[in-house]
């Protein structure tokens, strides 16, 4: 029996096996809302047979998008948008999820087709960023962002909160918070875009309390028997590693305790001068660092999309839930393509039953 086409189930909820697609930005949103495009882009992927599918980073407040092109769910009528997605997921067999999130002082920039770097200050298509502190990512993300205020600070929690409430209520399963990739929470963690004086800055305690504050806050109005989740940039490979690492876990034992379900182990992402070792499947061994350490259920991306690497890594212990991206862009059917290359049992999984008949022969 394949380990990768085990059910995996938390809290309440079961997937059909342990393959997910994981957060992808479309940047087809108009003005936050989602469209035609994201109900066949995740209906797709939904429909090739992964367990969970996990909607894209979406805003929680306006200024929190990546890009003006990104989906929003900061008011009650951009969440009804999502119904329509949902439903298909869920009627596809998978789990609806979504990944909330702002992106701080990396927003405001163009679509990664046009060019991929901030809008300039001049052109009403961008806004003013909100970050820790006034320090730009740099690189081809160079603006400077407002450097934010308690007020702020509190606004925006609230802000995830309003928008953890709307996924509910409108059907989502499965929530993570995208607390990684530099964005608006990873940059209160690192103190390369930290250099705060206050209660959120300096100690690794400090710099965890927005994460931590907005999590518990979260965790009140999320369903306790549905899955919470974060996305978290444990290392930066900034040549401190360890101590960010030994940090980072730390900081997940202790959301452990505050009610955290599960983590999506990832890259920081927080300063352009970092030397990632791009490999298949190079952050396995560090999310089974974190799985057996902080002793919570891990998933991880970059680099899984072969099905014998995504198996191996399920039966070797580091990964709970293997995230499968850009290879779910190429073929939404990469499950029942894994299945088969797998030779999975066929009582583990089956084709879309208008095509099964066909294909099963084919
Ligand atoms: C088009 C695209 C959009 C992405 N958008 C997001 C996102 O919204 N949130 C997120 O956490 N990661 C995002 N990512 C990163 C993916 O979730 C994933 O980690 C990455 O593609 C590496 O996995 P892979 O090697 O299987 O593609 C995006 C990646 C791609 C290719």
């Amino acid at each position: 029996m394949s380990a990768l086409f085990q059910p995996f189930s938390l809290k309440d909820v079961t997937l059909r096996n342990r393959i997910a697609v994981p957060p992808m930005c479309q940047y087809s949103a108009v003005d936050g809302r989602v469209n035609d495009w994201h109900l066949a882009n995740y209906t797709g992927q939904a429909r090739g047979g992964a367990g969970l599918v996990i909607v894209e980073a979406t805003a929680v407040a306006p200024e929190g998008r990546i890009t003006p092109a990104c989906a929003g769910i900061w008011n009650d009528d951009l969440a009804q948008a999502f119904v329509p997605t949902v439903e298909s997921i869920k009627a596809q067999g998978a789990v609806p999820g979504i990944q909330i999130a702002h992106a701080g002082r990396k927003a405001s920039a163009n679509r990664p087709w046009e060019g991929d770097d901030h809008i300039g200050d001049e052109d009403p298509r961008g806004w003013q960023t909100i970050a820790p502190s006034a320090i730009p990512f740099g690189g081809h993300l160079s603006k400077e962002p407002r450097e934010m205020t308690e007020e702020d600070i509190a606004r925006v929690q609230q802000d995830f909160v309003q928008a953890a409430r709307r996924a509910r209520e409108v059907g989502f399963e499965w929530l993570e918070l995208h607390f990684a990739h530099g964005y608006l929470a990873q940059s209160f963690f690192s103190d390369h875009s930290n250099q705060r004086s206050d209660a959120y800055g300096g100690s690794a305690e400090n710099r965890s309390r927005f994460l931590r504050e907005t999590f518990a806050a979260v965790r009140e109005v999320w369903p306790e028997n549905l899955p919470l989740t974060i996305r978290f940039g444990v290392l930066e490979f900034d040549g401190r590693d360890e101590q960010t690492l030994s940090e980072s876990i730390d900081l997940v034992k202790r959301l452990k305790g505050d009610g955290l379900d599960m983590i999506s182990v990832s890259i920081g992402f927080s300063t352009p001068e970092a030397n990632i070792p791009w490999a298949p499947a190079f952050m396995g061994p560090i999310a089974e660092r974190v799985r057996s350490e902080a002793q919570i259920p891990v998933s991880s991306a970059w680099g899984f999309g072969e099905p014998q690497i995504a198996n191996n890594a399920v039966e070797q212990g580091q990964l709970d839930l293997v995230m499968v991206g850009k290879a779910h862009l190429a073929n939404p059917h990469w499950t029942y393509q894994a299945a088969r290359e797998l030779k999975v049992d066929k009582a583990s999984w089956t084709l879309p039953a208008p095509y099964a008949h066909w294909l099963e022969r084919y």
